[in-house]
């Protein structure tokens, strides 16, 4: 499939917005999205409790924007509960209590009613650990959330899906057969299909859950040099049990152990002269 519009029709006929800090990726789709200016994301005395079980104690964070930040920490520590309270998919998990407080800017996401639900999770995407396309086309594996927020017109959809394939370097490998079972694809194709759908909808979050974790080194790679160049126009929270990806592309790191975030801070200052002993000693191998 080709689109036959240059850039200037594009712009002319107002579909193309570019939003004015975003150089690399301009957003594509117009109004339909619009950014939150306030975007910082923090957590104040956040409490998790499953059950009888405390799992996140106390943790207060703040994610620092346009940076991938790596959430690090032996198994069963709470990264994924953190991770995953950003966006209230902890929600889905039978007995569990939210106390304090979870902010995108000025909205509390611990008390975001139903209505508010859909418009959060689109600005704070998942990527699956696992690549997991919907039972559809590559094609409409990219336009359904569009679809679903409201964005409508085949010519639009066109270039959505087309910008969003660039962004991830499949489209010269997928240009050809948009409309076949997205299922067809390599698992790093899977994987970079399923990020161009959570980036398609435009958010300012990108949660990623040990992304990497299922693919092939060449393909990990490839996604990892992605999120390098997307954190241009996103902010990457990122769950990884592999500390030299964290030590390759992490701008912020949080150290947690058994519940509670034990360190934080700049990457290079973390790992290079971390000053928590939990940490010297995960860092050195000590803990795992
Ligand atoms: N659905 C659940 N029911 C009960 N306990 C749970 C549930 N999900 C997680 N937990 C517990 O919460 C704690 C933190 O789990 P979490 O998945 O956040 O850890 P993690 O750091 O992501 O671990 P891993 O590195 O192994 O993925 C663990 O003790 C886990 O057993
Ligand atoms: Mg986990």
């Amino acid at each position: 499939m080709s689109i036959a519009i240059s850039i200037p029709q594009i712009f002319s006929a107002g579909v193309i917005h570019r939003v004015p800090w975003t150089v690399h990726i301009p957003f594509v789709v117009d109004r339909k999205f619009p950014r939150l200016e306030d975007t910082r994301l923090t957590t104040r005395n956040l409490n998790i409790s499953i059950g009888n079980s405390h799992i996140l104690k106390d943790v207060n964070v703040e994610i620092p924007q346009n940076k991938i930040t790596c959430i690090i920490g032996p198994s069963g520590c709470g990264k994924t509960t953190l991770l995953r309270t950003f966006n209230r998919f902890v929600d889905s998990i039978e007995g569990v209590r939210i106390d304090g407080e979870v902010n995108l800017g000025k909205q509390d996401i611990v008390s975001a009613g139903a209505g508010e639900m859909s418009e959060l999770r689109r600005n704070i995407g998942l990527v699956p650990q696992r690549p997991c396309p919907l039972p559809m086309s590559i094609y409409d594996n990219i336009a359904y959330g569009c679809r679903i927020h409201g964005v409508r017109g085949k010519r639009k959809l066109d270039l959505v899906v087309q910008h969003y394939l660039e962004a991830v370097g499949l489209w010269e490998e997928v240009k050809d057969r948009l409309h076949t079972p997205a299922s067809k694809l390599s698992g790093g194709q899977q994987q970079r299909l399923c990020l161009a759908r959570s980036l398609a909808v435009e958010p300012s979050y990108l949660l990623a859950d040990e992304s990497t974790s299922a693919l092939d080194p060449i393909s990990s790679r490839t996604v990892e040099d992605l999120f390098v160049k997307l954190k241009r126009d996103y902010s990457i929270v990122m769950v990884t049990h592999t500390l030299r990806q964290a030590q390759r592309i992490a701008d912020y790191v949080i150290f947690m152990y058994l519940g509670e975030v034990i360190e934080q801070g700049d990457a290079k200052e973390v790992f290079g002269n971390p000053k928590h002993e939990l940490t010297r000693k995960y860092l050195s191998g000590g803990i795992s």
